[in-house]
């Protein structure tokens, strides 16, 4: 079968980063067209940058990089450093990229890329969702080219950056908004499933035992990240929420799912990005996404690490 078309808009973000390997790793299952940057984690222009250093570091310097959104749609940005680090990639050191930023904004790479492809293009999203509503408002006839959009982003029971919310949602939730009403084919990878694929010591030390720059990047990375959310949820180690997103691409089989009306709350200072599941139909509304809900964490770690070792 032919390489999926897929185009990858992140704000690495150490998770963020291992998504990327794990992308790249997987050529003959994603042809990645190209990444697009949006502020999050940090600001943008270092999610640029992170996105170029890691590129260059997994062999892929040939790969378009753009930056998109600097802030979100109506909020002020709200940056993740307490997990992340300074430089978003606290825990390793990376030389300055060789490789350029594309001059062409983000936003007008995805609608140029989606609206000349002859096949429908998968976004996987791994940060807020400011680029692709932008990309949506501005050029509507995006939806009928997007095959699936995969995100990491909401939270059916506990938040993470307040009690209701999970953080690429509440960065710009008015984005998520856009999308979850645009009537496109969306899958969310919520914190619910990611808060399954826990990187153990055990984990960790298949990932060490390659031995590579790669898994070095990897362990140096969770190492820093890890610290946050192991001592805040008393956990052996720490999510990987954005390499989910990949591996439901690369073997779906992996997780579980089921539809639901899903809506943004986006007035509410106390609730604001909380994203409201209808998991039980109540509202009788249609289903508007695939809530992920289950992830088998054994096969997803035997293939993060295999890509991982692919990538010496
Ligand atoms: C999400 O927030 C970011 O900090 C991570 O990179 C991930 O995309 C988890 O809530
Ligand atoms: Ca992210």
């Amino acid at each position: 079968m032919a390489a999926t078309p897929i185009i990858i808009d992140c704000d690495p973000g150490a998770d963020d980063a291992i998504a990327l390997f794990f992308a790249l790793a997987n050529p003959d299952q994603l042809n990645v067209l190209g990444i697009t940057t949006v502020a999050g984690n940090v600001p943008l222009p270092l999610t640029q940058k992170n996105a170029r250093c890691l590129c260059e570091l997994a062999g892929h310097a040939d790969l378009p990089i753009y930056a998109g959104c600097p802030r979100p749609l109506l909020r002020p940005l709200i940056t993740a450093e307490e997990v992340h680090g300074r430089t978003g990639l606290d825990g390793i050191h990376l030389p300055e990229p060789q490789m350029p930023l594309q001059s062409q904004h983000a936003v007008d790479f995805l609608i140029d890329t989606l609206m000349q492809s002859p096949q429908k293009i998968t976004l996987a999203t791994l940060g807020p969702l400011t680029n692709i509503a932008v990309a949506l408002i501005k050029h509507p006839e995006i939806c009928s080219q997007i095959e699936a959009i995969v995100v990491m982003g909401g939270a059916v029971t506990q938040g993470n950056i307040t009690p209701s919310a999970e953080f690429n949602v509440y960065v710009d939730p008015h984005a998520a908004h856009v999308v979850l009403s645009a009537g496109l084919p969306v899958t969310l990878v919520t914190l619910d499933v990611t808060h399954q694929a826990i990187a153990t010591p055990e984990r960790l030390d298949a990932i060490k035992a390659i031995n590579s720059p790669i898994s070095a990047a990897v362990i140096g990375l969770l190492n820093h990240y890890g610290t946050h959310d192991m001592q805040r949820y008393g956990i052996p180690g720490p999510p990987l929420h954005d390499p989910c997103v990949i591996a439901y691409l690369l073997q779906p089989d992996l997780f579980t799912t089921r539809q639901a009306a899903v809506t943004v709350e986006t007035t509410s200072e106390l609730t604001i990005g909380r994203t409201v599941v209808d998991r039980w139909n109540v509202t009788h509304q249609p289903p508007n996404a695939t809530i992920v809900e289950t992830i088998d964490a054994d096969g997803f770690f035997r293939l993060l690490t295999q890509a991982i070792a692919a990538l010496t």
